[in-house]
């Protein structure tokens, strides 16, 4: 049984990333960041008849509750075969990069960013155990520089920290991915589509289910072409 770790995964396209992923016969390791917010929707999963799944505290911008996760998980399983680094926020907005609050900057970039990389670093010990190992950046287009530099949505602007902090995470996907081009690991980028969660005030034009299809699909096919960075539609997105 393949087993996946999913931060951020008690709400939104997380969750419902963990109930496909848990209803294709995946061991599912349910990142929340606290123990009140997670043990629901894995009571919720185990309620629809999945056992395949637990609950792991991690909240990502703190470097002793990562390595607490790895621990629990060292103690639990012997490999891990897909890490899904999910957990994200939007931070306040408006956020135009000419004065946008710096503190709000930082903040995004601790969890987008900082966030992914260390929980990648911690987990790297795991993941080399498995056969096929994968790591899935979740990732948007406002990350995409070939999008931000033609765009003309003035929509787009009041997101500019988070896009920055998208841009990072695009550049930490395709440096690990350089790194270990010579092994088996599977490094990607993948934008699930805009969908209504928390995240966005529930703005968004799809629901989890549909985002969610398109991280399983990158999570489950043999032939991903590793350091790239997929649409919704399995497209590939212009860095
Ligand atoms: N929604 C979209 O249109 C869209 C489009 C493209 C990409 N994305 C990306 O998709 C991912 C999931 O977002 P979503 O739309 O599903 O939003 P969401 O419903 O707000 O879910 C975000 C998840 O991240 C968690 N999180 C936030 N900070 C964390 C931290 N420090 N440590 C651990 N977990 C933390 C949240 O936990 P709490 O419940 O405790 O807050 C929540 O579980 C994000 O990376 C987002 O950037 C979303």
């Amino acid at each position: 049984m393949k087993k996946v770790f999913i931060t951020g995964a008690n709400q939104g396209i997380g969750f419902e990333t963990a109930k496909q992923l848990a209803e294709l016969g995946y061991y599912v390791y349910l990142g929340s960041r606290n123990k009140t917010n997670g043990v629901e929707p894995k009571k919720k999963l185990n309620d629809l008849g999945f056992n395949n799944v637990e609950f792991v505290e991690i909240d990502v911008t703190n470097a002793n509750s990562i390595k607490l996760a790895t621990q629990t998980l060292e103690a639990k399983a012997q490999q891990l075969d897909v890490l899904i680094n999910n957990a994200g926020i939007a931070g306040e907005q408006p956020q135009n990069i000419s004065t946008g609050d710096i503190n709000n900057l930082r903040k995004i970039f601790e969890t987008n960013f900082f966030g992914a990389v260390q929980t990648t670093q911690q987990f790297m010990g795991l993941l080399k155990k498995s056969d096929e190992p994968r790591i899935i950046n979740i990732s948007s287009p406002l990350g995409s520089l070939a999008v931000q530099s033609v765009s003309e949505n003035p929509n787009h602007r009041i997101y500019d920290a988070y896009s920055c902090s998208k841009t990072a995470l695009n550049a930490f996907t395709v440096l690990l991915s350089k790194e270990f081009q010579n092994t088996n690991f599977k490094i990607i980028s993948v934008e699930p589509g805009y969908t209504a969660t928390n995240l966005n005030q529930y703005k968004g034009t799809q629901t989890t289910e549909q985002a969610a299809k398109v991280i399983v699909k990158f999570t489950t096919i043999a032939n991903v072409q590793t350091g790239n960075f997929f649409d919704r539609n399995g497209d590939e997105l212009a860095w």
